[in-house]
């Protein structure tokens, strides 16, 4: 309320102030609400000269509507009732556009109480309107923004970590709605063992103290499934510096996590498989060169017996000479198993039989402290595979369980049928194998020794105890008979090994030709013959060999060199390696088909896979004396 003053001299000067004022129109209204003065701010906000406005009634500045709803008149007796009426509203200025405006009125009277007229304060606030209702709008449109994300969880927390606000992604990834979760701690999206660890206190400071942290990891849903998430809190502070709270901003990931991984998977299990394929062919090449050598030293060695004198310790020396070199074979042997490149016989194998048939061997290779248990279903077909290798393999595995239950226990050997049909994860082909299981309860294996089992020379136990061509040598014979060796191990856990047989076909049940090898002496017509071999020391205890036996030889260094030889003079017999340059033994044996149909062909090779259809004679290397002679006498009795 003001009070009149009535000092003239103070009149004055408060009229020349308010004159002066130009950013707030004030101007008074006599009691009935006419204009009774006028300000150079009211001229300035409203367009009219104080000539023009004077007299005139005030509601002439507000809207039609305003108008009728009566309010100028009630902003007046709202005035005088209570002393003082302020709101904000449109007013209109003389020219009709409209401004926003702040308002007072307040009420004037004489000392003795009586309404002499009101004063009117007004501001233009239209600037300041506008720059709100964008700045709402804008808020608006970012909450309908972040309402309609719905890949991602947007949603705030104050700064203890109470949930705030929620968006429909929060919703959709959360199974939260908003009513459920605002207000409650967002601690409850993390595991139990995050929670435990302190994870969301941990992130909340982190993003206190940095301004943002990003993380990855498992969270929980409503419904408690897991899934793996991006979150990303950002700290939200006043512009004092003060934390208003966190923006938290959560994806699901948990398919590209999946993608990911079995990227990797495939990625890692790639290169493992080219990792043995460089591994095999590098120890089946020099598997195959030393498997030569040694066919020398043992082949010499034998002659050399024979043209001995009666010796004892001369004969011992040779008696540790073959030894050492039969052993040295027995290694090229697995090593060329490994590499997929061992001679091998498939058959039918009735797997009962064959373990029931091993019980001596296992149980005077391992000793007492292992026992064996066997667990068989009631019938079981016939696996097709090389009955003297899958016997290797029985006991090397036998023997790695041993040697891994350093305070003896039970081996636990059993067996099932099972149809594979698309994609195994231990990559077999679509089939119908039998799964041969030995178990053991045993040291087990770490991540790093499981990985690494089967590459050859791959041991843990010391040097001189293992070779490492155990699993080496069963992996590769498994690849070979197109099954799968499956080794499944844990630190503290045992180890179980699984020799995936493929199922003998009815078809295969068919018997097949043998070479049948006897121990008795044979002895067999001189024959004219030709042998064959790049190598020459090999070709050397060849030939001698055959003399020993009473064979004429000649000696030919390559394919080519024999055919000419063949041109030039009759013989019975041709005996050849087949892994030669240029021409290999099986081109040879070919040619000579081709050309003398009659003269039977021996082809001696380290090397697996020749095709078995042809008519032919296959020795493995390295041979002895005896089993070249029973190979030649075969075909000596045919020819
Ligand atoms: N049943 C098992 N339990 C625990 N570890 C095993 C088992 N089988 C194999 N291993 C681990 O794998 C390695 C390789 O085995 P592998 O049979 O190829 O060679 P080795 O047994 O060491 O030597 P060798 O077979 O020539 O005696 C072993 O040294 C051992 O560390
Ligand atoms: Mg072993």
């Amino acid at each position: 309320m003001i009070q009149r003053n009535d000092s003239t001299g103070n009149e004055d000067r408060y009229r020349v102030l308010v004159q002066a004022v130009t950013d707030y129109a004030i101007y008074m209204l006599d009691p009935s609400g006419t204009v009774t003065s006028w300000n150079a701010g009211a001229e300035r906000f409203k367009g009219y000269s104080s000539g023009e406005i004077i007299g005139q009634h005030f509601s002439r500045f507000y809207t039609d509507e305003d108008r009728k709803n009566g309010l100028p008149a009630r902003a007046l007796e709202i005035s005088e009732r209570e002393g003082k009426f302020e709101s904000e509203g449109w007013r209109i200025r003389r020219d009709g556009t409209r401004f926003w405006a702040h308002v007072v009125i307040d009420p004037i009277r004489d000392p003795s109480g009586k309404l002499t007229g009101y004063a009117k304060i007004t501001r233009d606030l239209t600037e300041r309107k506008k720059a709100e209702d964008e700045l709402r709008k804008s808020q608006e449109q970012f909450q309908r923004l972040v309402q309609g994300v719905t890949d991602y969880a947007i949603y705030l927390l104050d700064p203890d970590g109470t949930i705030t606000s929620w968006n429909s992604g929060a919703e959709h990834i959360k199974g939260y709605s908003a009513d459920e979760i605002i207000g409650q701690h967002f601690s409850q999206f993390y595991t139990p063992e995050d929670r435990e660890r302190g994870s969301p206190q941990t992130a909340l400071e982190t993003a206190a103290r940095e301004g943002r942290v990003e993380r990855e990891g498992w969270r929980v849903r409503k419904d408690g499934t897991r899934f793996w998430s991006h979150v990303v809190i950002d700290a939200i502070r006043g512009e004092d510096g003060t934390l208003l709270g966190f923006a938290k901003i959560t994806r699901d990931i948990t398919e590209r996590k999946k993608v990911q991984e079995s990227l990797d998977q495939a990625r890692e299990a790639l290169f493992h498989s080219q990792k043995m394929d460089a591994i095999g062919k590098l120890t089946g090449g020099v598997a195959h060169d030393f498997n030569n050598l040694l066919m020398a030293v043992l082949g010499s060695l034998e002659l050399l017996r024979k043209r001995l004198p009666d010796d004892p310790q001369m004969l011992r020396l040779l008696d540790n000479a073959v030894l050492g070199a039969q052993r040295g074979a027995s290694l090229t042997q697995r090593m060329l198993a490994f590499a997929r490149r061992q001679q091998l016989d498939p058959k039918p194998i009735d797997l009962v039989e064959l373990i029931m048939g091993m019980q001596e061997l296992l149980e005077r290779s391992l000793g007492s402290r292992a026992i064996i248990e066997t667990k068989f279903p009631l019938s079981l077909n016939q696996v097709m595979a090389d009955e003297s290798q899958i016997e290797l393999a029985l006991l090397n595995l036998c023997v790695n369980a041993r040697d891994a239950m350093t305070d003896g226990g039970t081996i636990l050997i059993s067996a099932r049928e099972e149809h594979i049909n698309q994609s195994h994860k231990a990559g077999l082909a679509p089939g119908h194998y039998v799964c041969l299981s030995i178990a053991d309860s045993g040291q087990g294996m770490d991540e790093e020794t499981l990985a690494r089992a089967t590459e050859p020379f791959f041991t843990t136990k010391g040097v001189g105890k293992g070779t490492g061509l155990g699993l080496s040598m069963v992996h590769g014979m498994m690849e070979q008979i197109g099954g799968r060796l499956v080794l499944k191990s844990r630190k503290g856990e045992g180890t179980t090994a699984e020799l995936w047989l493929p199922v003998a076909a009815a078809a295969s049940d068919l018997a097949r030709e043998q070479i049948i090898l006897t121990e008795e002496t044979i002895d067999a017509a001189p024959l004219r013959i030709l042998a064959v071999d790049d190598d020459a020391l090999v070709l050397l205890n060849t030939a001698a060999m055959l003399e020993e036996l009473g064979h004429t030889v000649a000696e030919a260094h390559s394919a080519a060199a024999a055919l000419d030889l063949l041109e030039e003079q009759p013989f019975d017999l041709v005996i050849t390696d087949h892994a030669m340059p240029k021409m290999t033994g099986l081109q040879l044996f070919d040619a000579i088909k081709d050309k003398w149909p009659n003269v039977p062909v021996i082809i001696a090779t380290g090397y697996a896979e020749l095709p078995g259809a042809r008519e032919m004679k296959i020795l493995n290397k390295p041979f002895t004396e005896h089993e070249l002679a029973s190979a030649i006498a075969s075909f000596s009795s045919a020819v």
